[in-house]
């Protein structure tokens, strides 16, 4: 089969790890996808910085506008960021062209979601945003498939990595707010914006996503009552401890009888919680349901690699999405490098 042919938009923490990942393993990729998985083109800005891998044989472009609509591309990956300028006007000329498009960007899908998914169902194009919301978790798989025919109750977990992790450091080594931020500004946790991260404003563009998906409602941002983690002290976490609670910044949406109540907001969560027990930058989301039951997913919630795992997904779900592909590659096509132990006989 050819080649998947993929356009990389903003190389930054993700963009950059994603690239490396492909180029290392283009084999075993080439093995699970049922076909390659070629760079074909990347978008950034500084061509010069070192990304940990050789992409002198991919073509450049300075505006990625210019890469979604001439890119010798299938598949737009746009890791650019922000819900308006060159992100949103990528993935709208991508769509509009024919091509696929995956994106970590939840501000863009919190504000314009619903027109995208739009705009790709009507020319039949896949839009898949498993890194939007708690890094690599995949949460929007298990809302999107796995959990198919349940009514959901709830949604609700630790959907920062940046604040998770000050909280944690703050608590655990006494640390203040300003050098956990920055250290977490130096891990590549962080927005570009680290205010939308503190502030709760990335926490609410997740639960926004989750909510739409777990309850069919329309993505608003602006219903969701908001406070940050920048006023919390030494002094409120002690006090928590002492009455036996971790202070979580918690993105909350639930069935209520007047609607859906959606809220983001620092919170005390009894210490033997697993909840409460989830430090640094791991992420934690929880979905109730009723044939299911209730569902707690942790894991990496930010960072270059953890992100990228997300996105390359998405990406391989497109190289897999052809009849005759899809089920032979979900069960692992036979890879020389894993042969199964046999049994004595
Ligand atoms: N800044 C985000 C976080 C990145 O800290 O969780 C992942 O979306």
């Amino acid at each position: 089969a050819d080649a998947l042919k993929i356009g990389v938009a903003g190389l930054g923490t993700v963009g950059a790890s994603l690239v490396r990942i492909i180029h290392e393993r283009q084999e075993s990729l080439a093995v699970s996808c049922g076909r390659a998985i070629e760079i074909t083109a990347v978008s950034a800005r500084n061509r010069d910085k070192d990304r940990g891998t050789d992409l002198s044989g991919t073509t450049w472009f300075d505006d990625p506008v210019e890469m979604a609509k001439s890119g010798d591309i299938e598949v737009l990956v746009e890791l650019i960021g922000g819900a308006d300028g060159a992100a949103r006007e990528a993935v709208e000329a991508a769509l509009a062209r024919g091509v696929h498009v995956v994106t970590a960007n939840k501000a863009l899908l919190a504000e314009s979601g619903v027109a995208l998914a739009a705009a790709a169902e009507e020319k039949g194009l896949l839009l898949n945003f498993e890194a939007a919301v708690a890094g690599g978790i995949p949460v929007i798989k298990a809302m999107r498939e796995s959990l198919t025919g349940n009514t959901i109750s709830r949604v609700y977990g630790i959907m920062n990595g940046t604040c998770n992790y000050i909280l944690t450091r703050m608590e655990k080594e006494g640390l203040s707010f300003e050098d956990c931020l920055q250290e977490a500004q130096r891990l590549g946790y962080a927005e570009a914006d680290p205010t939308f991260d503190i502030e709760g404003n990335d926490t609410a563009h997740k639960l926004a996503i989750m909510t739409a998906l777990a309850f069919g409602c329309e993505i608003s941002c602006d219903d969701i009552y908001l406070e940050g983690i920048s006023n919390i002290t030494q002094e409120d976490i002690r006090a928590a401890a002492e009455l036996g609670y971790r202070i979580k910044l918690l993105g909350v949406a639930q069935r209520t009888e007047g609607g859906i109540e959606q809220r983001v907001h620092p919170t005390m969560v009894p210490h033997d919680t697993v909840i409460a027990q989830v430090d640094g930058v791991t992420n934690a989301v929880a979905i109730e349901s009723d044939i299911l039951g209730d569902l707690l997913m942790v894991g990496p919630g930010a960072g270059g690699d953890a992100t990228a795992s997300a996105v390359l997904g998405d990406v391989a779900d497109i190289a897999k999405s052809r009849p005759g592909i899809q089920t032979v590659a979900a069960l692992g096509r036979p890879a020389k490098s894993l042969t199964p132990y046999k049994k004595a006989r």
